[in-house]
């Protein structure tokens, strides 16, 4: 018999032993059983022994004789023994006890019989059984009853057995994962925390049900037989109506399923006799939406690219940067022990954190919101959700846990914190709110997951990094957390790199080398002229050089920089740094490979069809939304033109150009000597002219001519002689009568007035109720009256009812 054999090593002595009715017990000692334990057996697929899992630190395991690190079962995880004088001992009463140093008993199976005979058996399944040596063999005792974090073909979780995670991909403890069947017969994941614990799979909001009609979470809780098993061919079935086929179904191959540390559940396979397994399937394709998976005040972001990745929320730091799982402690005195303390709010769009709430507030606005924050002494922030023609509602949370940044979710959080933050590090707190990341349509790629050692693991993502990413610091950065998190001989390099990859300083010389001493001008405009330049580490870049510069020392500078490069948004241009050397003062931006606007609406190749304008319209309203209303420094534009509106690979829109009033020399928008100098011609708003005060009407009026120019192809600069701004029939106004008069003739004879003003260019290609909707949008923009033109987060959200997937 095969199995019989497998078991060799181990059953030697056994046989041995019973052979001679040994009188007391038999025992094996650590020493000779460490690495030893080689099973020569024709399919030796498992082994079981003392495998090291430290420093003289010894664990009675069963493993793959062929990836001796993936451990099946475990004995003693939580309580590793002494590599001298530990004993592994089978008594005559039957129990199979560990003994550590000789004294410690710290593990048995706490079986008994009669029996005079009792072997010890591992199966080819990977089951190690106490069976009584009998005429029938009954099973005292085996391994497949008692999980670790790992479940084989055809062995059962059933009734009240946990599968337990492992504390980390290294350390094989008990971890913070629990897969199990809850009161309501429901297999469930559970994070059990230090301090908290939360179920996050199936989804706490679906109601189980018995109809299997898609209103729920497709669980039954009628059948209490409360079991789960994959059979070897990759199917999974559980007694409460969950099931799942891998991707590699049907075929026979090393199985097995996982509740890996990072609280995912994933199916394994391997052709055997090989040593690399491949993910053919997992629970969450979202690993953000595992509870706990980054720790209290951190965020966690998905990306396809490189996996998740956890940061702090901005005025927090990392608990220890070396465990993610503890999350981030405040850097200010909470609010509970200073009364005295104001606070603010910081805008994270993108980012909710799941549960904890203190309440729900219906009907109130921002503000509001804000307010009840402020004078809760626990709350430690808010979620802000929009409503549709009335105020919003806000989540106040007590607790910021779950915290994740997910591409769809459009709302924002508003975290608190102290009005005054000093000493907090801008860069080393924001290592992970890595600029447009959070936009969605990036692309998930289906790989399938190679668990190999560190190095190849390693190599595996910088190759990955460099074919698909380009040439991408954020992924070194994430090879570098993965070294430094796997292996602990290295040293903190991985977090100053981190702060790399934020908001930095550069040197004038390392910006001169890096555009080749200013000779590729990609554009021109708002106080400076923009070069193309490459940073060392590969990245392209476009480097602003501002010539108009205000008289003030580079505290003041950095001071309203920090506060643009703060600014998050997917629609909004990412700044990395700066510099400010002597006179000179540059910005340094992310690149856009797609140019401007402008130069896309006036290229002959006529690459922006239907679709992409209307997003770039959408997009650039939520840029411009989160400028005016979210990010609550509350910054106009005052210059949105097709210029400032650059695209993406993607053609997805950003905003640019933001927030450089107070860094030219231009004072308050209060003084009316300067206001006649702002904006574009063609663009701005009539508030310039009758210098009435300057509100986020001025940059909603140009975004109407913006949004207007990309629907009919025709600017509003070009094509007559230029005139003032004072001039009485200015150009844009020619545009905006021009699209009126056709509307209104439209109105009035029933013809199509969309047909007539829609861009030639598109030819039939548009959607007519599109087109009107966003007409319509613009000229409620481009109303003389400020008061009659909507804000930005009203158009955002009428035009995203017809957001195009691309
Ligand atoms: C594994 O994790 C546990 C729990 O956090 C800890 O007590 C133990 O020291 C760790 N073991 C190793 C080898 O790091
Ligand atoms: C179980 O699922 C099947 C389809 O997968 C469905 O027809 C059946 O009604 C479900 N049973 C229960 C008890 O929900
Ligand atoms: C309950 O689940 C078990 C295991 O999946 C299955 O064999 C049994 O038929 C189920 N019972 C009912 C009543 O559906
Ligand atoms: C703040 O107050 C809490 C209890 O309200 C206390 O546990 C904590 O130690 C205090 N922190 C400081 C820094 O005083
Ligand atoms: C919302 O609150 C305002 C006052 O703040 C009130 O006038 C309005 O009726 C409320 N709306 C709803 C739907 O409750």
């Amino acid at each position: 018999m095969a199995s019989s054999t497998l078991c060799l090593a181990i059953l030697i002595p056994l046989i041995f032993f019973h052979n001679l009715h040994a009188s007391s017990s038999f025992s094996l000692s650590v020493e000779n059983f460490k690495e030893e334990v080689i099973v020569s057996s024709p399919k030796p697929t498992f082994t079981v022994g003392f495998y090291a899992v430290g420093k003289n630190a010894f664990c009675f395991a069963v493993w793959y004789t062929h990836s001796p690190d993936t451990l099946v079962w475990i004995a003693n995880r939580d309580q590793p023994v002494n590599g001298k004088r530990s004993t592994l001992s089978l008594l005559k009463t039957g129990n199979l006890v560990l003994t550590d140093a000789g004294q410690f008993q710290v593990w048995s199976t706490n079986t008994a019989t009669a029996s005079e005979q009792v072997r010890l058996h591992l199966h080819d399944s990977g089951n190690l059984v106490l069976l009584e040596d009998s005429s029938d063999n009954a099973v005292l005792w085996q391994s497949f009853d008692f999980p670790t974090d790992t479940l084989l073909p055809d062995q059962p979780l059933q009734g009240s057995t946990n599968l337990v995670s492992s504390r980390s991909g290294s350390n094989y403890s008990s971890g913070f994962y629990r897969l199990f069947f809850d009161f309501e017969n429901v297999l469930r994941l559970m994070y059990k925390g230090p301090r908290v614990s939360s179920v996050f799979w199936p989804y706490a909001w679906l109601q189980s049900n018995n109809f299997g009609n898609g209103n729920g979470n497709g669980r039954s809780i009628f059948n209490d037989s409360r079991v789960v098993v994959m059979d070897d061919l990759g199917y999974l079935v559980s007694s409460d109506n969950f099931t799942f086929k891998t991707s590699d179904y049907g075929m026979r191959l090393l199985r097995r399923l996982t509740l890996d540390h990072d609280g995912n559940v994933r199916f394994y396979s391997m052709k055997d006799g090989e040593d690399k397994w491949s993910v053919s399937g997992l629970f969450r394709q979202q690993p953000c939406f595992i509870h706990g998976i980054c720790g209290p005040n951190s965020i966690c972001s998905y990306e396809p690219r490189n996996g998740r990745k956890c940061s702090c929320s901005p005025g927090y730091r990392w608990f220890d940067s070396e465990d993610w799982s503890q999350g981030c402690i405040p850097s200010f005195q909470l609010w509970c022990n200073n009364t005295e303390q104001k606070s603010r709010f910081l805008s994270l769009p993108g980012v909710d954190f799941y549960g904890y709430d203190y309440g729900l507030f219906d009907n109130h606005t921002n503000r509001q919101c804000a307010s009840l924050c402020s004078q809760l002494c626990e709350c430690k922030g808010f979620q802000y959700k929009p409503v549709r023609g009335a105020n919003g509602q806000c989540y106040l949370k007590t607790q910021l846990l779950n915290g994740h940044r997910a591409p769809s979710f459009t709302n924002s959080f508003f975290l608190r914190l102290p009005l005054l933050l000093h000493d907090y590090d801008e860069s080393a707190s924001n290592n992970g709110l890595v600029c447009g990341r959070n936009g969605g349509g990036i692309i998930e790629l289906e790989r399938p997951y190679v668990e190999e050692k560190e190095n190849e693991l390693v190599k595996f993502m910088l190759w990955f990094a460099i074919s698909f990413g380009g040439i991408e610091v954020v992924c070194i950065f994430m090879v570098w957390c993965f070294l430094f998190r796997n292996n602990r001989m290295l040293p903190r390099q991985g977090y100053v790199l981190a702060a790399a990859t934020g908001f930095r300083k550069f040197s004038y010389s390392e910006l001169k080398h890096a555009t080749k001493g200013f000779s590729e001008e990609i554009g021109r405009g708002g106080g400076g002229t923009v070069y193309k330049g490459f940073l060392s580490d590969d990245r392209v870049v476009a480097i602003k050089r501002l010539h108009e510069v205000a008289n003030q020392g580079e505290s003041e500078f950095l001071a309203e920089v920090s506060i643009i490069g703060r600014l998050n948004h997917m629609n909004l241009i990412c700044m990395l740094g700066y510099c400010a050397e002597g006179k000179h003062r540059l910005l340094v931006y992310e690149y856009m490979e797609n140019g401007s606007l402008a130069q896309n609406l006036s290229s002959a190749s006529n690459v922006l069809d239907w679709s992409k304008r209307y997003n770039i319209a959408l997009g650039t309203a939520r840029g411009l939304a989160y400028l005016h209303e979210e990010c609550l420094e509350w910054i106009l534009h005052c210059d949105i033109k097709p210029q400032n509106i650059l695209l993406d690979s993607d053609y997805k829109p950003k905003v640019g150009d933001f927030g450089l009033s107070k860094l030219l020399n231009r004072n308050n928008l209060n003084n009316s000597s300067f206001s006649r100098i702002r904006g574009t011609r063609g663009y701005m708003a009539p508030e310039w002219v009758f210098n009435l005060p300057i509100t986020s009407k001025v940059d909603i009026y140009s975004y109407g001519i913006v949004v207007l120019e990309m629907i009919t192809g025709r600017s509003p600069t070009t094509g007559a002689q230029i005139t003032e701004i004072e001039a009485e029939t200015p150009h844009h106004e020619r545009l905006v009568t021009w699209v009126r008069e056709k509307r209104m003739k439209g109105s009035e004879n029933g013809s199509s007035w969309v047909d007539q003003i829609v861009d030639p260019a598109l030819g039939t290609n548009y959607d007519m109720n599109e087109v009107e909707i966003l007409a319509t949008v613009a000229l409620e923009c481009v109303k003389e009256d400020r008061e009659g033109r909507p804000n930005m987060s009203q158009v955002a959200e009428r035009l995203q009812i017809h957001e195009h997937d691309s």
